[in-house]
């Protein structure tokens, strides 16, 4: 069964606390908050203060997707937020094992994420080192964006790398995730399905994330 991670982005900010309440009573397993600097992503969303209100709020596993330049800046506020796995770019990152280090000394997952034009191959020696690939499948910056349709061949051309390789690597994809892509998703390799406008914008988000687990 694939871990679905609904992305916070979408909720209604306004109802922060029913939306909270659905996700502690749903089968999601994971909630995604994407943070954004209005640098490294043409817009500017939220940072730690509001994830250590989610996590207050929350049950489930707080997976943060840092869409930020200098990552390494920030470790230790995100740590100290509550954040479980973090995730940096590699487009964003010089010192890519360094900040890895930086995240795994400090107790939490590592994730390191993709833009659209970066190879799969890019990770290549980095996968030992790291506890998730989050593929993003649309440009970062926006929920609501429709999935990128040649991320399958670069979801299958992991996943190929991580069992040759038997690394302990889960990939997760970001991005126009949908009920009707998401099999196709699945069936390349994914392990965790991203959906931010597919659970938030559906007329019953709890129902929508359970069909998404049952897939
Ligand atoms: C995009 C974010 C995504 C976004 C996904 O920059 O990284 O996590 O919230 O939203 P949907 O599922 O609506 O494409
Ligand atoms: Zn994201």
């Amino acid at each position: 069964m694939p871990i679905i991670a609904p992305s916070l982005l979408s909720a209604n900010f306004l109802q922060l606390q029913r939306d909270c309440d659905m996700l502690n009573n749903s089968m999601a397993d994971w909630y995604h908050l994407d943070v954004m600097d209005g640098r490294f992503v043409p817009n500017i969303s939220f940072g730690p203060m509001l994830i250590d209100f989610f996590r207050k709020a929350t049950t489930k596993i707080c997976d943060v997707h840092l869409m930020i330049e200098e990552p390494e800046k920030y470790t230790d506020a995100f740590h100290k937020a509550g954040a479980n796995i973090l995730t940096v770019h590699i487009e964003a990152c010089k010192h890519l094992h360094r900040n890895i280090q930086q995240i795994k000394q400090l107790g939490m997952q590592a994730g390191v994420a993709i833009n659209p034009h970066t190879p799969a191959e890019a990770l290549k020696d980095i996968l030992p080192d790291i506890d998730l690939v989050c593929i993003m499948s649309v440009n970062p910056g926006f929920g609501g964006q429709s999935f990128i349709p040649h991320t399958l061949n670069k979801i299958k051309a992991l996943k190929e790398m991580i069992l040759a390789g038997n690394h302990d690597v889960k990939i997760e994809v970001d991005g126009g995730v949908t009920l009707n892509n998401a099999p196709s998703i699945l069936a390349a390799g994914a392990d965790v399905l991203v959906a931010g406008n597919t659970v938030f914008k559906s007329s019953d988000p709890e129902a929508t994330i359970r069909q998404l687990k049952s897939l």
